[in-house]
């Protein structure tokens, strides 16, 4: 599967930056493609996802069976297009274990995973304390944009649910993104390292149980592997 290069490639910024690598990587002169002068070999999608998954996970895979059945039902149910499924409704995923399990990287696999199988796929991806951030009101910045973007994005990675200070605003917040996209039945990617009924509490009660029937869950049990790294 092919995707259209729009961006600038002069253009200042990590993520061009890293197009440009996997352009030069592949023999393509960045300016050619800017130009509109088909490439020699296209860059996939997979290509263009990667510059923006963070380093850690470039090359993460998603390993556990339940996350690849996961895959395997999104890329069933995806709307046919002309370059290939996109992404249409499905079930959320709540990939839920100790700290270094392998949560996030299990997380940005399935991302892969579906990229990989040429699944058209427009995603976002924040950590629960980013997107209080992202989100507070202030001058000079759409927050409600921003929302809107989360909450209609096709797939959305959550990362760290529950891991930053709750208050009634942040509660308020990731009510009304769950919401949303509970209602249109849009696929939420999250993970978390509190017990169930700790994250019931933290969440509020409005949004475990939409989460509770949206969602299905993946225990991680496995060994912390930030302190086994092989050597
Ligand atoms: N299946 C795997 N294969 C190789 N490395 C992995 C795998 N799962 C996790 N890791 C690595 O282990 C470390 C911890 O994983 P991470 O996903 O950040 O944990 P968590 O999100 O559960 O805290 C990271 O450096 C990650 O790249
Ligand atoms: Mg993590």
């Amino acid at each position: 599967m092919t995707a259209t290069l729009t961006r600038e490639p002069q253009q200042v910024g990590p993520i061009a930056a890293r197009l440009n690598g996997i352009l030069a990587r592949r023999g393509i002169d960045p300016a050619a493609a800017a130009a509109g002068e088909s490439p020699a070999e296209p860059v996939t999608a997979l290509e263009l996802a990667d510059a923006r998954i963070p380093a850690r996970y470039r090359r993460a895979l998603a390993g556990h069976p339940q996350i690849t059945a996961w895959a395997d039902e999104i890329t069933r149910a995806g709307r046919p297009g002309p370059g290939g499924p996109g992404i249409a409704e499905g079930p959320s995923l709540l990939i839920a274990g100790p700290t270094g399990t392998g949560k996030t990287y299990q997380a940005y696999g399935a991302i892969r995973t579906l990229l990989a199988r040429g699944v058209r796929l427009r995603w976002e991806a924040t950590t629960t304390a980013d997107l209080r951030a992202r989100l507070r009101p202030r001058a000079g910045h759409d927050t409600e944009r921003d929302l809107k973007t989360l909450a209609r994005s096709p797939l959305l990675l959550l990362d760290d649910l529950g891991a930053a200070k709750t208050s009634e605003w942040t509660e308020e917040l990731t009510y009304r993104l769950v919401n949303h996209r509970y209602e249109l039945m849009l696929p939420i990617l999250m993970t978390t390292n509190l017990p169930m009924e700790q994250l019931r509490v933290t969440l509020g009660d409005r949004v475990a149980s939409r989460l509770a029937e949206m969602t299905e869950r993946v225990i991680l049990d496995g060994p912390n592997r930030r302190r086994h790294r092989p050597t």
